[in-house]
């Protein structure tokens, strides 16, 4: 049996497990950040490694790079970000609290003129008159150097794209590529959201993957359905996620974002409904036609073959980290009944599974403890994988500690083991049994 998990069931697991917690929290934390704890930092780095090997290590025409979080303010001008980035919101006009505009009117609409029609009624969460909606740039601002004036005012990236694009031409230069070819990121970005919500959903400090792939414009159309399908693909093959569990939705006019002329979404269900989790733009030249405008550099491309010129389009690949863990999880999360009690299973997909494998010695005899220690550092050292050993509390607790945080094998070493050499290997969702020579433990267990 399988239960739809709520946000509040999903938070809870996560801090009592160790997976998130609130930033500060011994501070009564900060909205919208968030801390992983030592297994929400092993789901994160999984997904993250499974993503920069499908798209960077599997496509020989896409190279990494990694920027830094404060750009030239002029990059941010150029994308329009410090224009266009913003969300309209209205302020509650007795208490001061702001609220997103689109929210209270509950639609994907954020145009000025449309929501202050259907909001010109309403009241605010706490029952007072609201202002006209307005917009609020969510560029989060700092100063570089010692004095904070207008000349030394920087901004926390807003997306990790920016600095691929101004990279472009490095990038096409060191690795002599020719178009097609794409450029991957993974790195911190910053909002400031006027509401973080929903546990890891909404928040102000995120993490995001993103591929920009630079094509021909005659290409967009082949371009773009293959990085949707890419998309669809890994959420499934690679991590599992039942396709049940996702629809496409594609952006409306209004909801598109200002540098994007379409988009497609993939939506998760996640606890709180089906909600946007991986996003392929056709981004068209917009980007670099407006670095070449701020900078003044020719960022335009030279095909030798057709001796034609043009600005390259881009496609581009986005998905935030913390929604994909969260995505994740809540795809896995699963009670069932055995013997009468609920227990309680992440059935997480081997590959990003934060252990892969925990040895449990049967009791603290000596000599069982140092059979086990020589199995535990034995595995660790040949396969590399993240394992756990657990010699506290009965065996039942520690299985229901393990499922909870989703290990594919438990591995029990008993007196038995002492004389056959074999051990009990335990299957997560079987639950089967299975007893193995500790030499042929490694090619017993199936992590890919
Ligand atoms: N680059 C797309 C996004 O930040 O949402």
């Amino acid at each position: 049996m399988s239960k739809e998990v709520t946000l509040e069931t999903l938070t809870n697991l996560a801090k009592r497990r160790g997976f998130v917690f609130q930033a500060s929290e011994i501070y009564n934390g900060l909205a919208g950040f968030w801390d992983y704890g030592p297994y929400g930092v092993e789901l994160v780095n999984n997904l993250k490694q499974q993503w920069w090997r499908a798209v960077v290590f599997e496509n020989r025409e896409i190279f990494g790079v990694d920027g830094a979080i404060i750009q030239n303010p002029r990059l941010w001008k150029a994308s329009g970000h410090i224009a266009g980035f913003s969300d309209p919101m209205v302020e509650d006009l007795k208490n001061g609290k702001r609220y997103r505009a689109d929210h209270l009117a509950g639609t994907d609409s954020t145009d000025l003129n449309v929501l202050s029609e259907l909001l010109k009624d309403k009241k605010s969460p706490d029952g007072n008159q609201l202002s006209e909606p307005r917009v609020f740039n969510m560029m989060m601002k700092t100063w570089i150097g010692p004095v904070e004036n207008d000349s030394s005012v920087a901004y926390l990236r807003p997306e990790t794209a920016g600095s691929i694009f101004t990279n472009f031409e490095n990038v096409r230069e060191t690795t002599r590529s020719k178009l097609p070819f794409g450029i991957a990121q993974i790195g911190k970005a910053f909002r400031n959201e006027i509401s973080p919500r929903d546990f890891i959903f909404r928040v102000r400090e995120l993490e995001q993957m993103e591929m920009q792939y630079f094509i021909h414009p005659n290409d967009q159309q082949k371009q773009y359905e293959r990085w949707r399908e890419f998309a669809w693909k890994f959420l499934t093959e690679r991590l599992g996620i039942s396709e049940e569990n996702m629809q496409w939705h594609e952006h409306e006019d209004q909801e598109r974002a200002f540098y994007a002329a379409a988009a497609h979404d993939i939506y998760f269900r996640f606890p709180h409904g089906f909600k946007e989790l991986w996003g392929t733009h056709n981004r068209t030249n917009y980007d670099l036609t407006c670095h070449m405008q701020e900078s003044g550099k020719d960022l335009t491309y030279f095909d030798e073959a057709t001796r034609e010129r043009f600005t390259p389009n881009v496609i581009e690949s986005s998905v935030g980290v913390g929604r994909m863990m969260m995505a994740v999880l809540t795809n896995a999360y699963t009670e069932e009944e055995v013997n009468g009690e609920t227990r309680v299973v992440l059935k997480i997909a081997p590959v990003i599974a934060p252990v892969k494998v925990a040895i449990l010695p049967l009791s603290k005899k000596p000599e069982l403890m140092t059979l086990s220690d020589k199995v535990y550092t034995n595995l660790v050292r040949s396969t590399g994988y993240n394992i756990e050993y657990d010699e506290t509390q009965s065996i039942g607790k520690r299985y229901r500690r393990q499922d909870e945080i989703g290990t594919p094998y438990c591995v029990t070493v008993d007196f038995e083991s002492l004389n056959d050499g074999c051990v009990t290997v335990r299957e997560r969702d079987t639950m089967q049994q299975t007893r193995v020579k500790i030499n042929d433990l490694e090619s017993h267990l199936k992590i890919r």
